[in-house]
């Protein structure tokens, strides 16, 4: 399939109804989510726990598009054959998590996903320069990890900047990840990112007897980025 660099969103479910995941899943699919985001902590690598390889194998029948795993967990290694077996598309690890980023990238690949590589707002572009040629994306976080609903912050844009010039022709997405919301994904858009993961700016006003709000606040995410994106 040939790279596809069109805008997407992404739903995170860190802000769905936790009692509800296939449901939630299903519901943001059919109002218009691109891919389905999935946010792993583990109360070590960020201040707070979610969920584990058990609960993607959950909804992975729910999931029709792209079941994207963020992996803020350290170390990674260990868990990649069981988030693979899982039927996540992408797991995506932190420069941050351990010494052996390289690794860590070549066995995602091994293991038959798509790797990703994230940054921490306080980690530089130049981190990932090495990895470049064994991702499908670069995860640019505009919060500190850890938490929906939290401030964009705003610095992060000239590293989008940075990396989308870094990038160049390869076939690399930007995904942006934290405060995404009408306000700020025409920001990230227009330097550059392609990827836009929302949590609480999609759940917000919905639930899964009440889908409407959801495809509401992806088109407003989705029409705020796309008149910037180029
Ligand atoms: C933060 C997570 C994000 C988060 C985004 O650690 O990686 O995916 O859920 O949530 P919002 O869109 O509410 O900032
Ligand atoms: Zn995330």
């Amino acid at each position: 399939m040939s790279f596809d660099r069109s805008l997407k969103i992404a739903p995170s479910i860190l802000s769905a109804d936790f009692a509800n995941f296939g449901a939630e899943c299903e519901a943001i699919e059919a109002q218009g989510a691109d891919w389905v985001h999935v946010d792993v902590m583990d109360g070590h690598f960020v201040p707070n726990l979610t969920f584990g390889p058990a609960m993607c194998a959950a909804i992975r029948p729910h999931v029709k598009t792209v079941m994207d795993v963020h992996l803020m967990i350290a170390p990674v290694d260990p868990y990649i054959e069981a988030f693979a077996k899982a039927g996540a598309d992408r797991l995506t690890a932190h420069v941050e998590a351990g010494p052996h980023l390289h690794r860590t990238l070549q066995a995602i690949g091994g293991a038959g996903c798509s790797a990703g590589v994230a940054l921490n707002p306080g980690t530089p572009a130049e981190a990932v320069a090495d990895v470049l040629d064994l991702v499908d994306l670069v995860c640019v976080m505009t919060v500190n990890p850890g938490f929906g609903g939290q401030k964009f912050i705003a610095s992060q844009i000239d590293k989008v900047k940075k990396l989308r010039a870094m990038i160049g022709d390869r076939p690399v997405h930007i995904e942006i990840d934290g405060g995404v919301d009408p306000a700020t994904a025409p920001l990230v858009a227009a330097a550059g990112a392609d990827v836009l993961v929302a949590g609480s700016a999609v759940f917000r006003g919905g639930s899964v007897s009440n889908p409407a709000p959801y495809g509401e606040n992806i088109r407003a995410i989705r029409e705020a980025a796309q008149g910037v994106y180029a």
